[in-house]
């Protein structure tokens, strides 16, 4: 097994095939004077099965066409089976049309990692349980929480909460594993596109200590006006566990602000300058022993 690293994140490329033991080799990507890409794989890759890493986040369409063309690389090369690693999926929060006219974008992904050659695909925490449908060939969705269970144990008098709709199966296998209640923000957009939430569905959250589990923390309003609200009915500490640390621009003075007991975010996003009051996890070893199965 050879483990590819893209430009993405190389280190957890690294950390990935020493926890398997694999050979790593890093792919050469280079730049035409226009700013195309143009990859290579400096190894005989013949015969070989190959395990190629890329997360396709920011710059997403950039670490997408990489990936697009490394797959493509190992496939002319000759490698025996090709499995593509994204611990974070690019364009997943548009998997379905809400307007006329839209693409489905996440779909549209799937067909062109699939086109490329590309004979599996693992990803962690996947958006949503529809994108598995976009896929032909095998996926695997590696789940994080066994990375953030140890963190509150011994677990006691925690409320876990799902900050919209979209987390509520995330929330509940949190709640289920940790034997601890659940309560579900209502999270809605106004006309003018603004995250606004009101309502707490579910458990009190009253003197607890609260758990937020969400996929992705973006711009940072999820998470912390999820906080925020939480804080105004009573709650005693809040929490968050999230995968995806994106932290587009403003986020990190955000969730500085709120004020969480704890912030926990993995590794499947490079991210170099992480303030104190964030705790990184390393990915790694879920996506290894994935990999090994
Ligand atoms: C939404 O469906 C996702 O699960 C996240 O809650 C969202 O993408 C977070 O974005 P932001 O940090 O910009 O609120």
């Amino acid at each position: 097994m050879i483990v590819i690293a893209g430009s993405s994140h190389t280190q957890l490329a690294i950390n990935i095939a020493h926890k398997l033991s694999a050979e790593l080799v890093i792919a050469n990507t280079q730049r035409f004077a226009d700013q195309e890409l143009k990859v290579r794989i400096d190894k005989d890759i013949r015969g070989r099965e190959v395990i190629i890493l890329q997360s396709t986040c920011n710059p997403a369409n950039d670490h997408l066409m990489e990936l697009l063309l490394l797959a493509d690389a190992a496939k002319r090369a000759g490698s025996s089976r090709i499995t593509v690693v994204t611990p974070y999926l690019g364009y997943s929060r548009q998997n379905k049309n809400s307007h006329l006219h839209e693409p489905t974008s996440a779909s549209l992904i799937a067909k062109l990692i699939e086109v490329a050659g590309v004979d599996c695909i693992a990803a962690v925490d996947l958006h949503s349980e529809n994108l598995i449908d976009f896929f032909t060939i095998e996926l695997r969705n590696i789940n994080p929480l066994p990375l953030f269970l140890p963190f509150f144990l011994p677990i006691y008098d925690y409320v876990i909460v799902s900050p919209d709709a979209g987390s509520i199966a995330r929330a509940a296998k949190f709640a289920e594993q940790s034997n601890e209640p659940l309560a579900i923000i209502d999270k809605s957009r106004n006309h003018n596109g603004e995250c606004v939430m009101s309502k707490i569905t579910g458990n009190s959250v009253l003197n607890k200590n609260c758990i937020i589990v969400d996929d992705i923390v973006d711009t940072g309003t999820t998470i912390c006006n999820a906080a925020a609200l939480l804080k105004t009915h009573g709650a005693n500490s809040v929490a968050a566990c999230v995968t995806h640390g994106v932290f587009s621009s403003g986020a990190m003075d955000k969730i500085k602000h709120a004020r969480f007991e704890k912030f926990y975010v993995t590794d499947t996003i490079y991210n170099n300058q992480l303030p104190p009051y964030i705790t990184l996890v390393s990915i790694a070893g879920l996506i290894a022993n994935s990999l090994l199965k």
